[in-house]
């Protein structure tokens, strides 16, 4: 469960959804560059687990989205 819930932190992340673009818009500091996106998967990967670890990209194994 929070190995999922971490690896679709990492996707939002990776696919720029998260941060919310209303909030990039007011903090524009928030505006993650390509290495930083890639050291806070990274961290959230070592904080809380990964399924399975990270590939290629630092894009999360195993991670699809399931649901909606
Ligand atoms: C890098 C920082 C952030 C991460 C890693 C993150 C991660 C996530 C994830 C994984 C979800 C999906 C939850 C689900 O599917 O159940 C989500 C939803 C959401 N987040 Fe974030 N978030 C971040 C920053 C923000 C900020 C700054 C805001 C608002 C100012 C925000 C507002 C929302 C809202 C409103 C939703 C639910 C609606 C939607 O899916 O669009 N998030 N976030």
């Amino acid at each position: 469960m929070l190995q999922r819930r971490t690896s679709q932190s990492a996707e939002a992340v990776q696919r720029g959804r998260m941060p919310q673009w209303y909030y990039v818009m007011l903090h524009p500091s928030a505006n993650l560059s390509a290495a930083e996106k890639q050291q806070l998967i990274a961290g959230l990967g070592n904080t809380f687990g990964s399924e399975g670890g990270f590939r290629g990209e630092g894009f999360p194994v195993g991670g699809g989205r399931s649901g909606d």
